[in-house]
């Protein structure tokens, strides 16, 4: 989740995203950079309302320099272009594999199934090996695909930017698939969600 204005010693969700442990949020800290104009804003009002706009979750893969698989779990992905085709999600400053991430030539995007709750508290842990016992299969430039998702974006990198204490990558899509009857996990409130197979309506458009 992105800590837009949060103070930089206010920890990323490192386990499970039911319980996001951040105690500078949740006694309610100002930001280190306070808005002059609503001074009253603080950490874990922001967070929380930030909360409210229900996501999905995903897993972000990449091969590092030596070898090795990379995997983080981001719910900051969006979309951003159809021509050229492109998306965005954002990775802390104070993450370890910022610099990996912004390296690697290619990464994935792995957008969780309802059934891969345990992979993103896994990928969201410190500890211990992330992708022991994942199947993955190798896509473009090696990178592992997570078996099992509802959809793969293969990304080249496009553009970076900054966005206050997280860095906003922005890949272009060199190839994807889907697997439409795969149910997506749904991150909301900072809980997750799984979407009723009844609650659908029609978007109507004017344009
Ligand atoms: C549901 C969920 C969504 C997350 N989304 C993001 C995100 O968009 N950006 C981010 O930097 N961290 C996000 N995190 C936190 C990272 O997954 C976590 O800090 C990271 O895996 C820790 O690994 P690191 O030590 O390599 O940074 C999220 C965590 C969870 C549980």
């Amino acid at each position: 989740m992105i800590h837009a204005n949060a103070a930089a010693n206010c920890p990323e969700t490192p386990t499970a995203a039911a319980d996001l442990p951040c105690a500078t949020c949740d006694a309610g800290n100002a930001p280190k950079q306070p808005n002059p104009r609503n001074p009253d804003m603080n950490c874990r009002d922001f967070r929380r309302a930030l909360g409210s706009f229900a996501t999905g979750i995903t897993v972000i893969t990449a091969k590092g320099r030596d070898g090795e698989p990379l995997g983080m779990t981001i719910s900051s992905f969006n979309s951003v272009s159809l021509d050229p085709p492109l998306i965005l999600w954002s990775l802390s400053l104070a993450s370890p594999s910022l610099e990996a991430f912004r390296s690697a030539s290619h990464y994935a995007v792995n957008v969780l199934s309802a059934e891969q709750e345990m992979l993103s508290n896994r990928f969201a842990s410190r500890s211990g090996n992330r992708f022991a016992d994942v199947a993955t299969r190798p896509g473009l430039a090696d990178v592992p695909l997570i078996e099992g998702c509802c959809a793969w974006f293969e990304c080249t990198q496009h553009a970076h930017y900054a966005g206050g204490d997280h860095l906003i990558f922005v890949g272009y899509v060199e190839q994807f698939e889907q697997d439409a009857n795969v149910a997506p996990l749904i991150f909301h409130g900072g809980n997750y969600r799984r979407l009723k197979k009844t609650e659908t309506h029609q978007v109507h458009r004017t344009d």
